[in-house]
């Protein structure tokens, strides 16, 4: 289970402190898929940032499977990620200096928990078996975006934190895209909080939730 709560969270600008969310809470349940949704700047990609341990709330708790991340220094938060987290970035963050089948282990690597028969299993699924010798930049939009898919869900993490993973494709891909994600995300039985500006996406999980002026409702 995941389970945060009282964050508070304040972004320094130029202009001074933008408040983004004050005693926000949100619990994941073993298993589940939930919907984030809320206008553009809201505030969604910093709590997903904030819940994966890679910016820090001003205050509140989180919990991850009994393991409190704000107790954690950065190098203990790193190792708690490998083992616990797959995410999947707004700008995806593939890395280019990387053929996408390394691209696919990586964070099976980085966890050790590289599985030849899964990775396969994942790239057959997403459709990317015959590309695994190219690089990101030869690949199109909605190619990467299963690639960053799979490398999210290569170490078999019981949590997936996925930010607009089907953002830049057009609504057939997208609705396919997702199909592939959520068929995946059932066979790990992965914990899913997913990001999306698409209602019509956000019915396919079993519940959605809507940051909306600080507030989660
Ligand atoms: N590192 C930062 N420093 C200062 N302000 C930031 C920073 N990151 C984000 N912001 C601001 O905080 C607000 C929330 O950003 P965030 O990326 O979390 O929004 P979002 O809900 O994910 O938006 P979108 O739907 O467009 O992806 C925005 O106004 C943004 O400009
Ligand atoms: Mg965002």
């Amino acid at each position: 289970m995941l389970s945060a709560s009282g964050l508070a969270k304040s972004h320094i600008t130029p202009q001074g402190p933008l408040p983004l969310f004050r005693e926000l809470s949100i619990t994941l349940n073993h298993g589940e898929s939930v919907a984030l949704m809320g206008e553009s700047g809201c505030g969604k990609s910093t709590l997903l940032h904030i819940l994966a341990g890679l910016e820090s709330a001003d205050s509140g708790s989180i919990w991850i499977n009994q393991h409190d991340l704000c107790k954690m220094n950065d190098s203990q938060r790193a190792k708690f990620r490998r083992y616990h987290l797959g995410i999947i970035f707004q700008q995806l963050n593939l890395i280019p200096s990387l053929n996408i089948l390394d691209n696919l282990a990586f964070q099976a690597r980085l966890a050790k928990r590289f599985d030849s028969e899964w990775m396969a299993h994942l790239a057959e699924q997403l459709g990317i078996e015959g590309l695994l010798k190219r690089y990101p930049a030869e690949l199109s939009g909605g190619q990467q975006q299963r690639v960053a898919i799979g490398r999210a869900l290569s170490a078999k993490a019981p949590f997936l934190l996925a930010d607009e993973p089907t953002g830049s494709l057009d609504e057939a891909n997208a609705e396919q895209v997702m199909k592939l994600m959520l068929s995946l995300v059932r066979e790990t039985q992965t914990t899913l909080l997913m990001v999306t500006h698409s209602a019509h996406l956000a019915a396919q999980l079993d519940r959605s939730l809507t940051l909306s002026q600080g507030c989660l409702r």
